[in-house]
């Protein structure tokens, strides 16, 4: 069984579209998208959003989850970096994790085979 991976990029909801467009663009299959509100490490310095100025540190982001066997996890952070690198305080965050596993409810195929693409 090939190794899945998620990648889980927390970014500025603005980028949402692009960044769904481009990964569409390196066949990756499925993602899941979540509205969250975050900080990182730029505690003190203030962080913009939408004209405003936000001195409390929790800031509306979108997290987007995308599992991959096939599509190298390289060119998905490649992906990212190149849609959401605004060089600004708050472009977010890349996480990168393995998966144990993966079922696909409908037909209980497991492992790599639950993630691919049947057209291929
Ligand atoms: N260590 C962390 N653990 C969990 N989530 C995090 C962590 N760091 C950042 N995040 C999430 O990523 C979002 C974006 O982080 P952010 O871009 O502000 O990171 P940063 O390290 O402060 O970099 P920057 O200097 O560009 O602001 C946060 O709002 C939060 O949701
Ligand atoms: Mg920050």
């Amino acid at each position: 069984m090939k190794p899945i991976t998620k990648i889980e990029i927390i970014t500025r909801s603005e980028k949402i579209d692009e960044l769904k467009e481009a990964m569409n663009g390196i066949g990756v299959a499925g993602m899941t998208m979540s509205q969250v509100y975050g900080c990182g490490l730029t505690k003190g310095h203030k962080e913009i959003y939408r004209g405003q100025e936000y001195t409390i540190n929790l800031i509306p982001k979108t997290k987007v989850e995308i599992v991959v066997c096939e599509v190298p996890v390289d060119l998905v952070i490649a992906t990212a970096k190149k849609v959401c690198q605004t060089g600004k305080i708050g472009d977010g965050k890349i996480f990168i994790y393995p998966i144990a596993n993966a079922v696909r409810i409908r037909t209980g195929e497991e492992g790599d085979i639950a993630i691919m693409d049947p057209e291929k």
